[in-house]
């Protein structure tokens, strides 16, 4: 295949700011999923759907069918996380460049060129496709896949498949692919403190009334403590900690906590619970963190106010076994045990997910290492994963094997400035996808 050409076209993909959070690129998600649609035709599809347009496309296709072969359902996202802080970028998120081996962009690891990686490993195979390919590309997955979950309620056949592949992740390390065995759920929440009915000067009425900020600055602080101990009373109940066999291999990963705090957090030191490693901490521990706090005066200049109102948006990861729904009322019970009586807390849920584990028993897996193995010379590590794809619980409940893997590596930078894909990955990846779709035909599942 001509590198300069699939360069060309996955650039032409990742020029659009197909952002799903902000109502403002609701257009250019549409196109995004335009250009999806039209790599599936030019796959040949028999069939290509938009499916649930309330929000932002689901592209559904169909590859033409193949007899007695397999079904092999793939599952990506379109949509991309908001590009800020803009001014971080060495070249602006939305025009792709290549540096060093690299391709620069938004979306360029999450998901858009693996999705690309995966579409040309198809391409590549030749024009008769050795299984019967399914095909749910959504653009909602950033912002929490709500219209592709009540698809899957209501049209649970469309996941009917032999086995779903999801190329979504990276590799553990340089040269080590891996298939992941758990991934972490999510609980996207607002917490708004009020405290009056309408800001107040502060020199006439500081001294004596409550202060919004202050309060939920408080309350948030009791939620969590400096040693990384969530107090959101039950939460860790449901905690399942991962066997010591599980815990003993991760040992032998080729992962080295300093390395990580120097080359990947580039902080000058690593938080949360010590008595338990790092891996532990990213992989199979719940998290609580703050992604923002607004309210009061925050614009240029000062101004002299008692804030009446402050938000913070705020997420918990969730680890096996615990659940979305009774992690959202632990939480909101939580906010109401620790906000004093004279103020007003409530808690809005934007969006989560269960957290999903997966066996890695399968056939289907052992196709996927061999051809990891002949490509790049090492087999798939099982691992587990920090971040979370909402509706891979619902993917692999009409028990279809998930696999999830990526041709990503540790230091993309998802979702912050300057997210990359090395292309190396990227032709190694069409290679290594291309002989996992002709082992399963070959050799079924
Ligand atoms: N591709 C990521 C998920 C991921 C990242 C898995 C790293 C494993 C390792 C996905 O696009 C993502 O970012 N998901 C969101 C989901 C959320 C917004 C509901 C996440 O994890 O924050
Ligand atoms: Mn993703
Ligand atoms: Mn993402």
């Amino acid at each position: 295949m001509d590198n300069d050409r699939l360069l060309r076209e996955l650039t032409d993909f990742l020029r659009i700011p197909s952002v799903s959070t902000s109502p403002t690129h609701n257009a250019d998600c549409r196109a995004a999923g335009e250009w999806v649609a039209g790599e599936l035709r030019r796959l040949g599809c028999r069939e290509v759907q938009f499916l649930a347009s309330g929000t932002h496309p689901v592209v559904w296709g169909v590859g033409p069918e193949v007899p007695r072969a397999p079904t092999l359902l793939i599952y990506g996202h379109y949509d991309v996380q908001p590009p800020d802080p803009l001014d971080e970028w060495t070249t602006p998120p939305f025009e792709p460049t290549v540096r060093d081996g690299k391709l620069f962009a938004r979306g360029a690891a999450d998901d858009k060129g693996q999705v690309f990686c995966l579409l040309k490993a198809i391409e590549a195979g030749g024009d008769r496709p050795p299984v019967n390919f399914r095909f749910l590309i959504e653009g909602e997955e950033e912002y929490g896949s709500r219209v592709l979950f009540e698809l899957l309620r209501r049209e649970p056949e469309r996941t009917r498949a032999d086995a779903v592949l999801i190329a979504d992740m990276a590799y553990i390390a340089p040269r080590w692919p891996a298939v992941y065995t758990t991934l972490r759920g999510l609980c996207y929440a607002e917490i708004t403190v009020r405290t009056a009915k309408s800001d107040l000067h502060s020199g006439e009425f500081g001294g004596a009334a409550p202060n919004a900020h202050e309060e939920l600055v408080r309350l948030l602080d009791r939620l969590k403590t400096p040693d990384g101990k969530i107090h959101v009373p039950g939460l860790y109940s449901a905690v399942r900690r991962p066997a010591k066999a599980e815990l003993a291999t991760w040992r032998s990963l080729p992962f080295k906590e300093s390395d990580f705090l120097k080359h990947r957090v580039q902080a000058k030191a690593l938080t949360g619970l010590k008595a338990y490693s790092v891996l532990e901490r990213l992989w199979a521990l719940p998290t609580f963190e703050i992604h923002g706090i607004t309210g009061g005066f925050t614009g240029d200049g000062a101004k002299t106010v008692i804030p009446a109102a402050a938000t913070a948006k705020v997420s918990l990861r969730l680890v096996p076994d615990q659940k979305l729904k009774t992690v959202e009322r632990q939480l909101a019970a939580a906010v109401k045990r620790f906000a004093p009586r004279y103020v007003r807390a409530s808690v809005t849920f934007l969006h989560g997910a269960d957290p999903a584990t997966v066996k890695v028993t399968h056939p289907a897996f052992a196709l996927l290492d061999q051809a990891f193995r002949e490509v790049v010379g090492r087999g798939t590590i099982p691992a587990r994963a920090g971040g979370s794809i909402p509706v891979v619980p619902a993917l692999g409940r009409g028990g279809a094997p998930v696999i999830l893997t990526g041709i990503g590596l540790p230091d993309d930078r998802l979702h912050a400035p300057n997210e990359k894909l090395d292309l190396k990955q990227l032709w190694d990846g069409i290679r290594v996808f291309r002989r996992f779709y002709e082992l399963l035909g070959s050799k079924g599942v």
